[in-house]
């Protein structure tokens, strides 16, 4: 089975997720594109879906799903029933690095929204400890230098993603040679830089059930 494949198979396996008559968060990248492409099968069971990204936003109403404001939601539902989204990387903890795609800050709002997180990836994602994939942080642009200088400090090489801009108007680092032994712990060390709107590691926010593609199959790990 080809990765895309196994992306496929994921995607459709995190269709049972999906509870009749409530809203849903949708994530971003190349296998939650897969996800929606096959929630439209489905769409008439849902009352509509968040997206975590313009992206995504305009491939589900390329389908004719609706797609709502999260504070419009939140008005109508205690929460979002599950936020179904890829990830970069995960570890035997299900924490996970994301924003590959640089809709960390949003995805990390819409899962923190939803009760659940089904994470949906290939069996490329799975390490032992996060850091092999260099760690996006979401920064001000203005705070640009303030946060590199105390990435170094921790050890990190930060690399502007050039030619890119957030949803929300800023600039990613990408932050090569972080070793993650304690993920939780750096998750929040980052997000006390000042300038830091938001950095990939998802340990507050980590799956709650990852679907794994294999050569022989999905792997449900919970
Ligand atoms: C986007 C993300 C994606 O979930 C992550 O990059 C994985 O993408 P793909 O499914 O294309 O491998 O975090 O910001």
């Amino acid at each position: 089975m080809t990765q895309d494949e196994m992306k496929q198979k994921v995607a459709e396996t995190a269709l049972a997720f999906v509870e009749e008559g409530t809203i849903i968060g949708v994530g971003t990248g190349s296998t939650a594109n897969k996800f929606i492409d096959a929630l439209a099968g489905i769409s008439d069971r849902i009352l509509g879906t968040v997206a975590s990204s313009e992206a995504t936003a305009e491939r589900l109403r390329g389908h004719g799903i609706p797609v709502l404001d999260l504070n419009d939601a939140l008005t109508r539902v205690d929460a979002l029933s599950v936020y179904v989204d890829g990830a970069d990387e995960f570890d035997p903890g299900k924490n996970l690095t994301k924003g590959g795609g640089g809709a960390l800050t949003r995805e990390k709002i819409v899962a923190a929204a939803s009760r659940r997180f089904v994470c949906i990836v290939d069996e490329s994602k799975r390490v032992e400890h996060l850091g092999a994939f260099p760690l996006p942080i979401e920064v001000i642009p203005m705070a640009r230098e303030l946060v590199a200088a105390r990435v170094r400090a921790m050890g990190g090489e930060p690399v502007l993603r050039e030619g890119f801009t957030t949803d929300n108007g800023n600039i990613i680092l990408d932050v090569h040679g972080l070793t993650i032994n304690d993920p939780r712990g750096l998750e929040d060390e980052l997000n006390a830089v000042p300038g830091v709107v938001c950095n990939g590691i998802f340990s507050h926010q980590r799956a709650d059930v990852v679907l794994m593609g294999t050569p022989s199959g999905v792997e449900t790990i919970e």
